[in-house]
């Protein structure tokens, strides 16, 4: 059995589609969604990340604002930069690009966005309203990863869903999500011994730990769901995702692909989270 692909690229424009088309309906009523990116520093990747969510926000018709600041930006400062864009009525949404330099607690920072414009859904307070079941904003990552199982119409409900990787950013929030679905949750990690007796009895597996070929053939159930979080590079410096996809495709059920899956849904939901924020006020 080869496994279908979900095709994350293809979601994503559907989605952008249907954000551009709420956009419009907001606009209409004379009100414009503002996302505001901050990137503090020279970090190469945050740069690449930064300018695809300024260009797809203005793509969606959008109002987005880049802040650039130098690594030597004090703590002080960038606080008083995010109180500014709290209060701030034509910015809806505030992204403050990680990781942030040594010098600044990422943690402070983050508690300091206003909840109501916390599109990253970092804040203890998103947190809490995910636990707790509460309307609030849901990290990026993980919601475009329910989107993907909404896709294909899988039913959660009585399944087991294995999540590998317990970050604050996907692993822990996914996992939330899956068992808000009723799915049955173990959550793996870094000292879980014998990874493959959980990932061969899961209906699903999410494979979110930053490490090739964390999911091989022979730790798949047959027909299983793989969603693959990971971005790495190969020896030949290609991107590729935590999941051995060549020889996991041919056991699985469904499987997305890297790149081209989790990321182009990280990217769109973004954009869903900025509209939402904009909508509720
Ligand atoms: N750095 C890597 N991924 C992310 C993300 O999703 N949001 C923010 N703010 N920083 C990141």
């Amino acid at each position: 059995m080869t496994a279908q692909l979900i095709d994350g690229n293809a979601l994503a424009a559907r989605t952008r589609a249907d954000v551009s088309r709420r956009v419009q309906a907001l606009k209409a009523r004379g009100v414009t969604p503002g996302l505001a990116v901050i990137l503090v520093g020279e970090d190469p990747a945050s740069q690449v990340y930064v300018r695809h969510k300024v260009k797809d926000s203005e793509k969606a018709g959008l109002h987005s604002v880049l802040e650039r600041h130098p690594a030597t930006l004090s703590e002080a400062d960038l606080l008083a930069r995010i109180d500014a864009l709290n209060n701030d009525p034509a910015i809806h949404g505030i992204l403050v690009q990680l990781p942030l330099p040594k010098h600044i607690d990422a943690a402070r920072v983050i508690e300091s966005i206003s909840p109501a414009k916390d599109v990253d859904g970092f804040h203890m307070a998103s947190a809490g309203a995910l636990v707790t079941g509460q309307p609030g904003f849901w990290p990026c990552t993980p919601y475009g990863c329910m989107k993907m199982l909404e896709s294909i119409g899988y039913e959660l409900r009585g399944k087991h869903a294995v999540v590998i990787g317990r970050s604050n950013i996907v692993g822990k929030p996914m996992a939330l999500m899956l068992l808000a679905k009723s799915a049955t949750v173990t959550i793996c990690h870094s000292a879980t011994q014998d990874l493959g007796a959980f990932t061969r009895q899961a209906d699903v597996v999410v494979a979110a730990v930053g490490k090739r070929n964390v999911l091989t053939a022979d730790m798949v159930k047959p027909g299983a769901v793989i969603i693959d979080v990971g971005m790495n590079r190969n020896d030949d410096g290609k991107l590729c995702g935590d999941v051995d996809f060549a020889a996991v495709r041919e056991v699985a059920g469904w499987i997305t692909p890297v790149p081209g899956g989790v990321g182009p849904m990280t990217r769109a939901m973004l954009l869903v989270n900025t509209l939402e924020a904009a909508e509720r006020t």
